[in-house]
């Protein structure tokens, strides 16, 4: 990760006291209809008039999202004025849009230091400013330690942001705990943006340790304690592999001892080749970040801690590296997964599932747990089916997918339902084992969810295929293209809002 940008609260006067000359951009809200607040009424005066006389010859009429950057006269305090549309005021989730909107501008224009100033459109003038700066923390990040030749003018410009509005103690206060889920983002990021001959299990693991510092207790199991405790599906996945497989939980106490654990696990291919059922060579790269799900319950479990949350939390990732080789796993082998049940594999890139049966088998046997999400890049499917918008949700709890579909809408990072039931896993019949690893190709993100759903007993259960969403080739406001560290927002979301 590279350097982000360092954000600070202000309230409305003394943030725009002269100082330093032209080395600051300041940004002014603009509500529709080009009324200009007290903050935009002062810099114009400042600058000659410089921002009337902009709206006058431009077609800007503070709509939502609308942008104008004026190069301030030379004698002015600052060096560009960026006027941003607010329409008839904005929601949270635009304003950390606008936040990550700036950053971009900023950046794009070559400017290190910026005055936001939110005096118009904010009934809530401390949420708000909260909200615009996560937005332009989130935007800040990118993935730049493998770049060695980048000349400086190349590189983000933007080092320092100070956000001022109307209750800056307000924003401080809620911005503790943007900070805290961000850092948790930035870790999955940090960690699906790693090339695979760098993040394997072994060194996956590694990086999670870190998280010891924030008070998260780690276990990593290595191949001979997961072959002691039965993992024969996950096992299998990793046998073409030098890299020995993992296992890791994490542990979150925030809460009493009395409070069963929420549980979160995740698939942890760090490299998925297909194994013997050989990908493509075509935009194979890609695999690497098929330990998407594993990265954001890593990234999670740093978001709740660096909160302090007051839920009792474990996070489980099963790690493993699918590779061809003489000794992999091949079609038509039959595994036995930890539960006992045994799995014909059909197709051994259809691997995910098999590494996850036996986390999810073990963390209910383990732990007892109240409930378990799992978050997986599963299927190609799932992006032929909800694109790169919406992960899909698969649950056997309506209340808990009611939960996790409105944290999505709270968090921006939307998940839709899909249908399971009966009829779909008729497709997992096997003629030779309790079942086999994939039903074919109708619904076949459905049919994953089912085998998945096999080895889930009477607990709440949900999962997430994040396939579309661990990656982005496009950039959204608050996501820069790359590793987009999808679901953490989501799951801390959740947890804050039904546990703490
Ligand atoms: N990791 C892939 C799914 C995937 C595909 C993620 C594209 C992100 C982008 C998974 O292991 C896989 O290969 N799934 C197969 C399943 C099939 C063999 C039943 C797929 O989706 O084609
Ligand atoms: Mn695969
Ligand atoms: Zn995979």
């Amino acid at each position: 990760m590279g350097d982000t940008v360092n954000v600070t609260f202000s309230d409305a006067p003394k943030a725009l006291e002269k100082k330093g000359g032209s080395a600051r951009a300041v940004i002014v809200a603009v509500e529709e209809g080009k009324k200009l607040g007290a903050a935009a009424q002062h810099v114009d005066a400042e600058t000659g008039g410089a921002i009337t006389r902009a709206l006058k010859v431009s077609r800007f009429t503070g709509k939502s999202a609308e942008s104008l950057t004026i190069v301030a006269p030379s004698d002015a305090a600052y060096s560009r004025i960026y006027l941003y549309g607010v329409g008839r005021g904005l929601e949270l989730l635009q304003w950390q849009d606008a936040g990550g909107r700036l950053v971009k501008a900023l950046n794009g224009d070559g400017e290190k230091e910026a005055i936001l100033c939110l005096d118009v459109g904010t009934r809530e003038a401390g949420e708000a400013a909260a909200n615009a700066a996560y937005g332009a923390l989130l935007a800040g990040y990118r993935f730049d330690k493998y770049r060695t030749q980048e000349k400086a003018s190349d590189k983000p410009s933007l080092r320092k942001l100070t956000v001022q509005s109307a209750e800056p103690a307000k924003a401080r206060k809620l911005f503790k705990d943007f900070e805290a889920v961000a850092a948790g983002v930035f870790f999955t990021r940090d960690l699906v943006s790693e090339p695979p001959n760098v993040l394997y299990p072994e060194s996956f693991a590694a990086e999670v340790k870190q998280l010891a510092d924030l008070g998260v207790e780690i276990e990593v199991m290595g191949e001979k304690k997961l072959e002691k405790l039965g993992m024969g599906a996950l096992l299998a996945v990793g046998r073409g592999s030098r890299r020995e497989s993992q296992v890791v939980v994490m542990k979150w106490n925030g809460a009493g001892k009395s409070s069963r654990p929420l549980c979160f696990v995740g698939k942890g291919v760090t490299f998925d080749t297909g194994g013997i059922s050989l990908k493509p060579a075509a935009g194979m790269e890609e695999m690497k970040w098929d330990m998407g799900g594993a990265g954001t319950v890593a990234g999670l479990m740093k978001a709740l801690a660096g909160r302090k949350a007051k839920a009792n939390v474990i996070g489980a990732i099963g790690l493993v590296e699918n590779m061809p080789d003489g000794d992999a796993q091949r079609p038509g082998d039959i595994v036995k997964s930890m539960s006992g049940r045994t799995i014909e594999v059909i197709n051994t890139d259809a691997e995910g599932r098999l590494v996850l049966c036996d986390v999810l088998h073990y963390v209910q046997k383990q732990y007892k747990p109240q409930l378990v999400v799992d978050l997986a890049t599963l299927t190609g499917a799932i992006i032929i089916g909800l694109g790169h918008e919406h992960a899909g949700l698969f649950s056997n709890d309506d209340e808990l997918a009611d939960q996790l579909f409105n944290a999505g809408q709270a968090s921006s990072e939307k998940v839709w339902r899909l249908p399971m039931g009966e009829d779909y896993d008729k497709q997992l019949k096997s003629d030779c084992a309790d079942m086999k690893n994939v039903g074919g190709r109708p619904a076949g993100s459905i049919t994953a969810a089912q085998f998945l759903a096999r080895f889930i007993d009477n607990t709440k259960w949900a999962h997430l295929d994040i396939a579309g969403m661990a990656w982005s080739s496009k950039e959204k406001p608050t996501v820069p293209k790359g590793a987009t560290g999808f679901g953490v927002r989501l799951l801390n979301r959740f947890v804050a809002d039904h546990f703490g």
